[in-house]
């Protein structure tokens, strides 16, 4: 088991009517609050006039229409009036791409050059506004870490921001916000929690208190999303997503772990940069192709492992056919709750994967420390499997 430093400062209210914790979490940071939020969906679910009337005694200054794959644009005008108008905390409502625009907002506030540079170079954070945030969509984790991922349209990139500055200061995380997630959207969320933890279990070295984490996890969202697309307004099914969002991106559930290069999110979000895709959606596509591309000698036991531990399957002699047994019921399992399972029915052609490839590589420079290790051809190989 490896050394590790784990420290995670971000205070969660967790639960039904947590929005009374609002006013208060707030107020003792400070007055002058940027309200970060996305479309309409806060709107039409009541919550934006919860929020004021919370806070109506706070002076409130609003960026709204943050995009899905949020853009540098968008943080760009956050900074902007964080500068002009003296904004002490920033309140993100919404889901992952709101909270991800918000934490850039923080860092670019307490930047003098372009935000983008902080995203290119995450040494250039030296400090953030304090951040709050409501969450309505169970999926990222954003919530409960240190990573945001904006867009550049202008050079096709998305990128990662990571940096211990930008943890949300406090979370209030109500499963009631999610009741109006669409299916899809639900669908997506638990594509994108099963794929943190894959990215973390799938690796050279774990343990079994960091197994027992991810295999818990994993079988909690294989129960709990389906029981969503019957009934959305299953509290116990959103109240347990929504916990297994925080925890599966958060670092906890591979503590101890060798090193775990995130091989599926370097790929995806390369899709999601120059189609716009959704983040889960590209996610779940990927995940089956990338799994059977790294089935080998030295991989197959620990997909057999995998199968018995998430779906229960009982041993079998032939290790390579249990192990694609695992692999099948994966993808059978996205493709229960309504994802597809190629690009081509995103509309996604060939034309751009020599591109990604190569800029998946270089900026993923961890790729070759995968259990199959992976490099350019790899990775071109893996995009046109899952076209
Ligand atoms: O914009 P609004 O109107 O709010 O609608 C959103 C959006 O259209 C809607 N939605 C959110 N909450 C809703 C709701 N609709 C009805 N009822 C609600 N309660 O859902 C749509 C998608 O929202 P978005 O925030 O984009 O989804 P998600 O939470 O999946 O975030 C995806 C983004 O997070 C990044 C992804 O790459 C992507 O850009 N990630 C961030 C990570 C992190 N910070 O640690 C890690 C992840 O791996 C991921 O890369
Ligand atoms: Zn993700």
């Amino acid at each position: 088991m490896e050394n590790f430093v784990f420290h995670t400062p971000t205070k969660v209210h967790f639960g039904k009517g947590t929005i009374e914790s609002l006013h208060d979490e707030v107020v003792a940071i400070g007055k002058k609050v940027l309200l970060v939020y996305g479309g309409s969906s806060i709107k039409r679910s009541g919550l934006y006039d919860s929020v004021l009337a919370k806070l109506n005694d706070c002076e409130i200054f609003e960026l709204s229409g943050v995009e899905p794959n949020p853009r540098i644009t968008s943080v760009r005008n956050g900074v902007q009036i964080c500068k002009d108008k003296g904004v002490e905390v920033v309140l993100a409502v919404g889901g992952g791409s709101v909270l991800d625009c918000a934490k850039a907002i923080c860092a670019g506030a307490c930047y003098e050059g372009d935000a983008w540079d902080l995203v290119l170079d995450w040494n250039k954070v030296k400090k953030a506004l304090p951040l709050v945030t409501i969450l309505t969509l169970s999926a990222t984790g954003s919530e409960f870490d240190y990573g945001s991922v904006i867009s550049n349209l202008e050079t096709n990139e998305k990128l990662p921001l990571i940096s211990d500055h930008i943890y949300p200061r406090v979370s209030i995380l109500d499963p009631q916000y999610t009741y109006s997630v669409p299916a899809n959207q639900t669908a997506a969320g638990a594509a994108d929690i099963m794929s943190h933890i894959y990215e973390q279990y799938f690796c050279k070295d774990s343990n079994l208190v960091s197994d027992g984490i991810c295999e818990t996890i994993l079988r909690t969202i294989i129960a709990c999303a389906p029981r969503l697309l019957k009934d959305p307004q299953d509290y116990d099914a959103r109240a347990q997503m929504m916990w297994a969002s925080s925890l599966a991106c958060n670092g906890i559930c591979s503590l101890g772990n060798g090193i775990r290069p995130w091989p599926c999110h370097g790929m995806e979000h390369e899709l999601s940069a120059i189609y716009d895709i959704t983040h889960g959606v590209g996610l779940a596509i990927l995940t089956p192709h990338l799994m059977r591309y790294a089935l080998n000698d030295d991989t197959v036991e620990r997909f057999c492992h995998y199968g018995k531990a998430v779906f229960d399957m009982p041993e079998q002699a032939d290790r390579f056919a249990m192990a694609n047994e695992a692999i099948n019921k994966t993808e059978q399992f996205f493709t229960s709750i309504g994802l597809p399972n190629n690009l081509t029915a995103l509309g996604i052609d060939d034309s751009h994967i020599d591109e990604m490839a190569e800029h998946c590589i270089k900026f993923n420079p961890g790729l070759d420390q995968c259990p199959r290790p992976l490099y350019l051809e790899d990775v071109k190989q893996i995009y046109r499997n899952s076209l």
